[in-house]
């Protein structure tokens, strides 16, 4: 894939640990992989359950200029990247929740965080963090959501290493396409991979709850929804999305 790797034993968490060595000058793309975490990051201040040797953990760094990556809609397109590795690694019933959730029947089975440092308006920094729940079974962990892992799903071990390269190798393609053509070119691909399309649901934005039946999405990513008869769009990393 041409990107440097470094595997760690532990790390409170990849993307935090690729953001620092960002910041310290290390030469990107820079792909990390650590086998726990004592502080890993889920979306909306979350922490991701990571324990030892289980499952994946894994944050892709680059630097790039804002102006030639549309960062617009790169989280569901990375979320199509995982989706398709999944798939790839036997799991063909996996879906999409918007924005990037990966589920099987209503249960999580990986998820997406992309932080960003830098100047947005120039160069900056972005971390694509990504947890796979690989191997993990229930009993052993306390996690406050449904939750599967590819091993539930497929009834054998998963070869971690198979999944990283998978996983490598998809988000290498997806990243080109975003790059070159923005996520406008795999919207309807995402769409059709959308768990939730025609459902009812309640979208909360803070304190404020809006229900609605998804439409899909636009050229950038941000959430259509029909409103009370009106189609508005919804976009932010702090939305969260619920079925009515
Ligand atoms: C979510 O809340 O769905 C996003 C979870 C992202 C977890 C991954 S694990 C590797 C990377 N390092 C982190 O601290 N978080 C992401």
């Amino acid at each position: 894939l041409g990107w440097r790797l470094v595997l760690l034993d532990s790390t409170d968490s990849t993307n935090a640990e690729v953001l620092r060595r960002l910041a310290a000058d290390e030469s990107a793309p820079l792909l990390l992989l650590a086998e726990r975490q004592s502080g890993g990051r889920g979306r909306r201040g979350r922490t991701w359950v990571s324990p030892f040797a289980e499952n994946l953990y894994y944050s892709l760094g680059l630097r790039i200029e804002a102006a030639d990556c549309p960062l617009e809609g790169l989280s569901l397109t990375v979320g199509l990247a995982v989706l398709a590795a999944l798939r790839e690694q036997g799991c063909a019933s996996a879906g999409l929740k918007w924005p990037n959730d990966l589920l099987v029947a209503g249960r999580k089975i990986a998820g997406v965080l992309i932080e960003l440092a830098g100047d947005p308006g120039g160069a900056c920094q972005v971390v694509i963090g990504i947890g796979v729940n690989a191997n993990m079974l229930p009993g052993r962990v306390e996690i406050d959501q449904p939750w599967t892992s590819l091993r539930q799903e497929r009834g054998e071990l998963v070869d971690r290493t198979a999944l990283a390269l998978s996983l490598g190798r998809s988000l290498q393609h997806y990243l080109n396409v975003h790059r070159a053509r923005g996520f406008a070119a795999l919207r309807d691909e995402w769409e059709a991979a959308h768990l939730w399309q025609g459902r009812e649901v309640q979208l909360s934005a803070g304190p404020q709850q809006i229900q609605g039946i998804v439409l899909g999405v636009d050229r950038q990513g941000a959430l259509r929804l029909n409103v009370a008869g009106e189609e508005r769009a919804f976009s932010g990393g702090e939305l969260s999305l619920r079925l009515r």
